[in-house]
């Protein structure tokens, strides 16, 4: 789907009062794109809002970061763990506050879908350590964020949402063709929509607009980066996995579930996939860690 297609368009005007990231975020994102920019000067750009930045010091001094309870002030967590995970810190904190994380609503159990978004996000990012990509703190937040649409269509487009269950539950459908049926569009672009008008880094736009339809990417935009496709894929084959846990660890049988050309991209051997099923419930332990501090 074109995110300046008509339907969409048509769709997302009907959302009123979609919640806005804190200007913090924008501050962040341009200090970050002037090389100039000094560790003092983010810290103190963060240090204008108290709770924010005793959030970002309880996370990165906690055992997802590795470095527990050694960084006191903000600027040190920038020189110690660089701009791009403080970046992530706060968008991560700034997404999750604009969504409520409990209870039920609409038919979506919010606490069933944060569950699905961790798993999403360790069992991805698990994946990247396999590959030894060198973004994989960027593929775990990806995996977190990447049905972000699902909760925009339940929450903020409650009569759209009501009619995709209907049709969904009456024709014996799944929730993706059903949402295809009904919007002529899916959660996947409203998420990229969404993350689009946040003006969040491009990486994670494509894996919401792209995580059920992986090969769509560079079909669409022959200029994809090649570490945002390896992303999609991750977190496409991250998706599928989740479903599939037994005894905490990815049932390695469920790996036929992944799409053939994902798996095919994802170049990961017999011995990998075990090395990956090991490490995952380690992953899914620091995801819950990380996810109860915030
Ligand atoms: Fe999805
Ligand atoms: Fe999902």
């Amino acid at each position: 789907m074109n995110p300046d297609s008509n339907e969409l368009k048509a769709l997302v005007h009907k959302i009123t009062d979609l919640p806005t990231l804190p200007a913090m975020m924008a501050t962040i994102t341009r200090l970050m794109q002037d090389p100039r920019t000094s560790a003092e000067e983010l810290g103190r750009a963060i240090a204008s809002d108290p709770a924010l930045v005793s959030k970002v010091l309880k996370l990165v001094n906690s055992a997802f970061y590795g470095f527990p309870g050694r960084i006191s002030t903000i600027t040190q967590a920038i020189v110690i763990l660089g701009f791009s995970t403080i970046r992530n810190v706060v968008l991560t904190t700034s997404v999750l506050k604009a969504f409520s994380r409990n209870g039920s609503q609409n038919g979506i159990d919010v606490a069933k879908f944060w569950e699905h978004s961790l798993l999403t996000g360790a069992i991805a990012r698990s994946l990247a350590v396999e590959r030894e990509a060198n973004f994989v703190e960027e593929t775990f937040i990806a995996g977190l964020l990447h049905d972000m649409g699902r909760i925009v269509l339940s929450q903020k487009l409650t009569a759209e949402f009501e009619k995709v269950i209907l049709v969904k539950e009456k024709a014996g459908i799944s929730q993706l063709q059903a949402e295809q049926s009904v919007l002529k569009l899916t959660h996947g672009d409203i998420g990229g929509w969404l993350a689009r008008k946040w003006n969040l880094p491009i990486p994670y736009v494509d894996v919401m607009r792209f995580h059920h339809t992986p090969m769509e990417s560079l079909k669409q935009d022959p200029n994809t980066q090649a570490d945002t496709t390896t992303l999609i894929y991750m977190v496409h084959a991250a998706d599928s996995l989740s479903k599939h846990l037994v005894d905490g660890k990815p049932d390695l049988s469920a790996i036929h579930e992944i799409d053939p050309a994902v798996r095919a991209e994802l170049k990961i051997g017999p011995e990998g996939w075990e090395r990956f099923q090991l490490r995952t419930e380690e992953e899914i332990g620091k995801a819950r860690a990380f996810l109860e501090m915030l």
